[in-house]
């Protein structure tokens, strides 16, 4: 069911989350993968799956290529650290990673892609 949310005046349907893979398939605590044709880094940390865009704000690094290190998903190139709740690094203040909201349920991963200009 699709969930409606009012931002301002306007509302704006939400788009339906959608199945990623089995949850079979997620990486282990403390790694990170690839997910979605390279579109998604996954990441166990602390139990708890995270899912940010693949590509590294920096340069375009693949962040899925990377490692988990002090709880924060290290890019392969240059070694930027990205916090997976914000998507937020200490190196630019002005960069972030992009934050999918995920949900691991009946035995699989989701995640709400982001939505599509009206
Ligand atoms: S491309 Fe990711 S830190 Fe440079």
């Amino acid at each position: 069911m699709e969930e409606i949310v009012e931002i301002g005046e306007e509302p704006t349907r939400m788009p339906e989350m959608v199945r990623i893979c089995d949850e079979k398939d997620l990486p282990k605590e403390g790694n990170v993968c690839e997910m979605a044709d390279g579109n998604l880094c996954v990441a166990r940390i602390g139990g708890r799956i995270s899912v940010i865009g693949n590509h590294c704000p920096h340069s375009g690094g693949p962040l899925g290529q990377g490692m988990v290190e002090d709880g924060k998903v290290v890019c392969p190139l240059h070694g930027w650290a990205f916090d997976v709740g914000t998507g937020a690094t200490d190196e630019d203040e002005d960069l972030r990673v992009r934050v999918f909201e995920s949900d691991v349920r009946d035995g699989a991963l989701f995640v709400r892609p982001p939505e599509r200009p009206s």
